[in-house]
Formats: C-alpha cells, sequence, structure tokens
C-alpha cells in the first residue's frame, strides 16, 4: 500500500446521495460517460425555463453576470484567474481553439498520443492543411512511459497535447514530471483534463502546464455541451483569435443595446476573445454554474478522498481470481476512473449482466469500465461487487 492509500484506510464513506438523483433505483457508475445533475442545478434549470417563459424576468445584465460567474467558479475550481477562462461547449472547444489561433510556422510539428481519446487528436487534424505536422506517437503499452513520450519530441515540435487520465484504462501521467520536461524542451503542453478535473484535486497555480480544456458534463456534473478552458497568460498572449463576437466585453465590460457601438476588432478581451458564442446560454450554464457551486462548496479534495474511498472499497473486494485490473493499482497513478477484464465472459457480457441488476457501468476500449463519484455510495459500491461476484 501507498502512503495515501494508507492514509484513507478505515475512513467514513460520505453520504451525498441525497443531494442527487432519483436514479430510478439504479446505481449510476458511469460517470466517465456522463455525471449527475445535481438536484441544486435541477432546480436552477427550471428557474431558467420558467423566467425564459416570463422573458420579462431576464434582465440584460444577466447576458455578461452569468457568464462572469461561471468564469468566476471555474477559476475557483482550478486556482485560476476568472480572466483567464475560455468559456467553451465541450472539451474539444478549447483544443480546437488553441489548434486555430497557436502562431504556426510552416514546419512545426503537433504532438499527439496515438491511442488518446478521439477529443484530444481531433482538433489537430485540421492544421495539417496548414503545413503542420501531427505527430501521432504510440506508447509501447497501456500505460504511457513519460521518458519514451518525451524522447519522441524533435526540435519542430511546439505543442504536446495529451489526455492527463486515459479514458480507457483510468491511469493518470504524472503532470510534474511532464511540465518540468517540456519546460525544458520548450515545448508547449496541452492538456485535456476532462476525466481528471473534478475528481482529483487540480490547481494550475501548482503546475507549469501551458492550458488545459475540459468538458463540463462527466465529474463537473454539469449538462451535455458544457466545458471550458484555461490558457497561460504568455500562451494567452501569443493566440491570434480566429473569431469575433459581438457580445464579448472586456473585463468590466458593461452591455448597452440601446447603442450599437462602432464595429471594431476589440484587442483587449484576454480569454473572452476565445469563449464559445452565446456565452449567457442560460439552459446549459446556469444549471452548470449551479453544480459547479455544489462542488465548490463541497470542496474537491473532499469529492476526491470520496471517490477513492468508493474505490478502494471497491478494490479490495473484487476478486482477482476472476477480474483482471487493467488500471494501476494505486492512488497515485490512477484517477476515479477503474477498468478491468472478466476473466470468465466477454466484458460486453459482464456489463449488460449488471445493467440488468440496475448497475450502470460502461464498455470502453473491450474492458469494464467504472467511475464512481460524489453521488455514489458505499451501497452502490456494493451492489456492483455482488453482481460481478454472482455466479
Ligand atoms: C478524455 C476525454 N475528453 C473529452 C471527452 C468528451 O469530449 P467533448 O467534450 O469534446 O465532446 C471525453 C468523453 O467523451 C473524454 O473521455
Amino acid at each position: 500500500m501507498r502512503v495515501d492509500d494508507q492514509k484513507r484506510a478505515g475512513q467514513r464513506v460520505e453520504d451525498w446521495s441525497q443531494d442527487f438523483g432519483p436514479f430510478d433505483g439504479r446505481a449510476w457508475l458511469n460517470t466517465a460517460h456522463q455525471g449527475p445533475l445535481p438536484r441544486v442545478a435541477a432546480r436552477a434549470l427550471q428557474e431558467a425555463v420558467d423566467d425564459k417563459r416570463a422573458p420579462h424576468r431576464i434582465s440584460d445584465e444577466a447576458f455578461v453576470e452569468l457568464p462572469m460567474r461561471l468564469r468566476t467558479a471555474l477559476a475557483t475550481l482550478i486556482g485560476a484567474q476568472p480572466d483567464e477562462i475560455v468559456l467553451g461547449n465541450s472539451a474539444s472547444w478549447g483544443l480546437q481553439t488553441i489548434a486555430n489561433a497557436f502562431p504556426w510556422e510552416p514546419g512545426d510539428e503537433v504532438a499527439v498520443l496515438a491511442t488518446d481519446y478521439p477529443p484530444t487528436i481531433y482538433p489537430w487534424l485540421v492544421i495539417e492543411r496548414r503545413g503542420v505536422s501531427v505527430k501521432r506517437i504510440r506508447p509501447a503499452g497501456p500505460v504511457v512511459d513519460l521518458d519514451a513520450l518525451v524522447d519522441q519530441m524533435s526540435d519542430r515540435t511546439r505543442i504536446l497535447c495529451v489526455s492527463w487520465v486515459n479514458s480507457y484504462t483510468g491511469s493518470r501521467l504524472d503532470l510534474v514530471r511532464l511540465t518540468s520536461a517540456c519546460r525544458t524542451l520548450g515545448i508547449r503542453l496541452v492538456i485535456n483534463a476532462t476525466q481528471g478535473i473534478g475528481a482529483i484535486p487540480f490547481s494550475v497555480a501548482d503546475l507549469e502546464v501551458d492550458a488545459i480544456s475540459a468538458s463540463g458534463f462527466k465529474w463537473l456534473c454539469g449538462p451535455y455541451s458544457t466545458g471550458f478552458a484555461w490558457l497561460r497568460p504568455d500562451l494567452m498572449d501569443t493566440l491570434q483569435p480566429t473569431q469575433a463576437y459581438w457580445l464579448a466585453q472586456p473585463p468590466g465590460g458593461k452591455l448597452d443595446l440601446n447603442r450599437a457601438p462602432e464595429p471594431e476588432l476589440r484587442m483587449d478581451l484576454g480569454a473572452r476573445a476565445f469563449d464559445v458564442f452565446g456565452t449567457a446560454n442560460f439552459f446549459n450554464f446556469v444549471p452548470w454554474l449551479a453544480s459547479l457551486d455544489y462542488l465548490n462548496g463541497l470542496g474537491i479534495n473532499a469529492a476526491a478522498e470520496h471517490d477513492q474511498l468508493l474505490i478502494d472499497r471497491f478494490l479490495a473486494r473484487l476478486d482477482t481470481e476472476r477480474f483482471r485490473l487493467v488500471s494501476p493499482r494505486w492512488a497515485n497513478d490512477r484517477s476515479a476512473i477503474v477498468a478491468f477484464d472478466d476473466l470468465h465472459q466477454p466484458a460486453e457480457r459482464t456489463v449488460a449482466d449488471l445493467a440488468a441488476i440496475g448497475v450502470d457501468v460502461a464498455l470502453r476500449g473491450g474492458h469494464i469500465r467504472v467511475s464512481p463519484h460524489v453521488h455514489n455510495t458505499v451501497d452502490d459500491i456494493d451492489r456492483l461487487l455482488e453482481g460481478l461476484n454472482a455466479p
């Protein structure tokens, strides 16, 4: 047992399940696919719907306030400044924005992992048309050897883009080592943090990563089509916006719908120059903000501890004669995703058998994938174990 795992032994698991649901009597253990909306966020959404039914309730200021509050909640979550946050609709949005806006020179290269989840690779494919090559690095095994990865960088590599947590295996890259290697080589490190943010403590103040991007609808419990990016200011300064949005306001800007300003390209927008259009997306961003306030209220450290306690319980009781763990065994190397194989039958069958008894897990990359979060309880894990141990 490693130190972190030992520290958790004997700790009580919090039960926050009353803040979620109803789940129709099922155990939802598939946050890596979709996190559930907390009740408080469902209520906020209902209010947003009520407001839209009676639009006089929606003030002009709300169009500026909502994105501002969302930026602040996201900045709190990752230890950043609100003005460094790009509001998006996906993890892809932030990565695509960087790919489009980076000052590429012909012959430059961006490196990705060939085995990474598609959203971490796709955004770079369009810039191949601009003479930038996308180097797809194939790791030797399911767990990426960082030294071998760094060895593949060349003097043409400008950006390395990888997922922090692998969606298929739950293994987590050591960002401290990776950032330091990239700094030494003068390569920008862009991280898709989707499968880690919300489940593992993370602060941009502690890491020399250049940018992150993440979906909002998994561990951040937002609606589908939410996401954000964070840009380190010195990277942001080099990016050239490829879009202009009429409602984009500089920090502290006020919306005056009475007077049309002289249309001119604003240079004082900072990260806002890269926001998705429609930043006052009330039906998505109002409930997402409520989810983030809820998670920030619990504290990401507490959420992470909760998730790991559930995983500890699961791993301690998993029948290793029948199931082979694909994820790393120790918490320092893994995430809140546990992947494993059934040595007695195909994974599809096990996933279907579990679904039949009301336990929802995923089939990803041919493995059974379990991903508990703050809505789950010890009972959910025991139900899963019971299903797996059934003859
Ligand atoms: C690592 C990772 N990134 C991103 C996504 C989703 O991408 P997007 O928000 O761009 O749709 C997923 C899962 O669907 C994922 O596992």
